[in-house]
């Protein structure tokens, strides 16, 4: 991929970002308004879990919210994205672990246990490189069509696990639960 794909990529990223701030995030603006009569520790109780509008969220596209204090990649994947995934064999992998906090952590880095649903179209994941941090590039960035993150070059693939560079880790699925076309986070 070019650096020109690339930057394109960094900047779509970014507009779904504001999107995913303002617009989607159903709860946000009930729980901001509300924020104000609420002692601190409330706050940071009302914030913990968010609901996200993801009708809109068209296959093969990628929708950013921001989730305490970190982006959320919330991927609607392309069948090709799925068939990617599912044909990786787990030795070839660098971190074997599916990383999935709504699955034991002993669960194996299957395509199947890095998504919410059954079908694989729905793969949720913090967009924190797990080497040093970095936001990794989206929409099929890197050497395995997934994502890129080019602070130290680490290329993830179409299920968010590290496939090549320092990162140690694949990128970590959170807590979350998936309602047709809602999606709670927390
Ligand atoms: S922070 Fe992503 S490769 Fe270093």
């Amino acid at each position: 991929m070019s650096n020109a794909d690339q930057a394109e990529g960094s900047r779509r990223d970014f507009l779904y970002y504001a999107t995913g701030a303002t617009g989607a995030v159903l709860a946000g603006g009930a729980t901001w308004a509300l924020v104000d009569q609420m002692n601190p520790a409330a706050e940071v109780k009302a914030l913990s879990s968010i609901t996200v509008d993801i009708a809109a969220v068209e296959v093969g596209t990628q929708l950013t919210v921001k989730w305490l204090g970190k982006p959320v990649f919330i991927r609607h994947r392309a069948q090709k994205e799925i068939d990617a995934g599912r044909q990786v064999e787990l030795e070839d992998l660098i971190d074997k672990g599916a990383e999935n906090a709504n699955l034991p952590t002993t669960a194996e880095a299957t395509d199947e246990n890095r998504t919410l649903d059954k079908d694989g179209q729905w793969l949720v994941m913090i967009g924190v490189c797990t080497h040093l941090g970095c936001v990794p590039i989206g929409d099929g960035a890197g050497d395995f069509g997934g994502w890129f993150c080019p602070c130290h070059g680490s290329h993830y693939d179409t299920a968010g696990r590290i496939r090549k560079g320092p990162a140690p880790r694949n990128l970590a699925v959170p807590v979350a639960t998936l309602d047709k076309t809602t999606l709670k986070l927390g």
